[in-house]
């Protein structure tokens, strides 16, 4: 077990790479508290956790309310005794070109994909920290590095993550807590469909469109990610820190 006896917090783990990141956590020994605005996706999770024996908290938490994260970080180590692990997922697919995106979608995309991800890591810190040390791993993308055509917001949000992560392991480094990002290429999770869908593309549409763009000529599964979030979280990362790890099936190779 790569994560026995240690305390994790995902968001935005009701759906998609944050559930199988969830599950696979907790099938690793961990201990998940996990961050949703969605309830029933969340509680179907953490039955689904408990099922096979694992340990899961689900809190409905809107990340991009600091108050809401605080008291989020505050229940979980008022009932486990601390933190271990932060994964930070939670995110919205904001799209347009800058000449369609409205003020209300920049401030929900930033409220969200930045400084959503910001409050978790400062709530998280001063815990990690009395703890000896800790890691976290930021959802980033490959629009962190490249730019998705009409996505603009979106993509504006990933590169802030790629700077954030960044900027905390330089600040965490000195209390033993190592911040890293992954960077998924296209994966067929309900964000991608439901983007795609009011796109006016059926769910096949979406993987003729992606394949041809990605080396191995598929999209990713959520699992797969998943495995990724796995060893940057784990102590066989223990050297690693301040670095984005692509997830893309060879998408930005070329
Ligand atoms: N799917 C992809 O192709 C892909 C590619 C690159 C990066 N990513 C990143 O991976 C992460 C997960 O994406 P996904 O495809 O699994 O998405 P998803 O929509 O399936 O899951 C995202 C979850 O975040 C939750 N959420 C949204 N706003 C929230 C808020 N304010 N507070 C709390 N929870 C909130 C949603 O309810 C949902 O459960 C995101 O950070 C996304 O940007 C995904």
């Amino acid at each position: 077990m790569q994560l026995a006896n240690k305390i994790a917090l995902i968001t935005g783990a009701s759906s998609g790479i944050g559930r199988e990141t969830a599950k696979l956590f907790a099938s690793e020994g961990a201990k998940v508290a996990i961050a949703d605005v969605d309830t029933v996706g969340g509680q179907t999770l953490i039955d689904e956790i408990k099922a096979f024996g694992g340990t899961a908290l689900f809190h409905q938490v809107d990340v991009s309310v600091e108050s809401e994260v605080q008291n989020w970080v505050a229940g979980v180590v008022h009932e486990w005794g601390g933190v271990d692990i932060l994964v930070a997922n939670a995110a919205v697919m904001v799209i347009g070109t800058v000449e369609q995106a409205t003020e209300l979608d920049w401030d929900r995309v930033l409220a969200v994909n930045v400084k959503g991800y910001a409050f978790c890591a400062k709530y998280v810190t001063p815990q990690m920290r009395q703890r000896g040390g800790g890691a976290i791993v930021n959802l980033a993308s490959i629009s962190s590095f490249v730019a998705v055509p009409a996505f603009a917001p979106y993509n504006t949000s990933k590169g802030a993550i790629l700077q954030l992560t960044r900027s905390l392991a330089y600040d965490l480094a000195p209390d033993n807590i190592r911040v890293n990002c992954v960077c998924p290429g296209p994966i067929y999770t309900p964000a991608v469909q439901k983007v795609a869908n009011s796109l006016g593309l059926s769910d096949e549409d979406i993987v003729k469109q992606f394949a041809p763009l990605i080396l191995l000529k598929r999209m990713g599964k959520p699992q797969e990610v998943a495995n990724a979030i796995l060893f940057l979280a784990s102590d066989k990362a223990s050297f690693i820190t301040g670095t984005p790890l692509m997830v893309d099936g060879g998408y930005t190779a070329y």
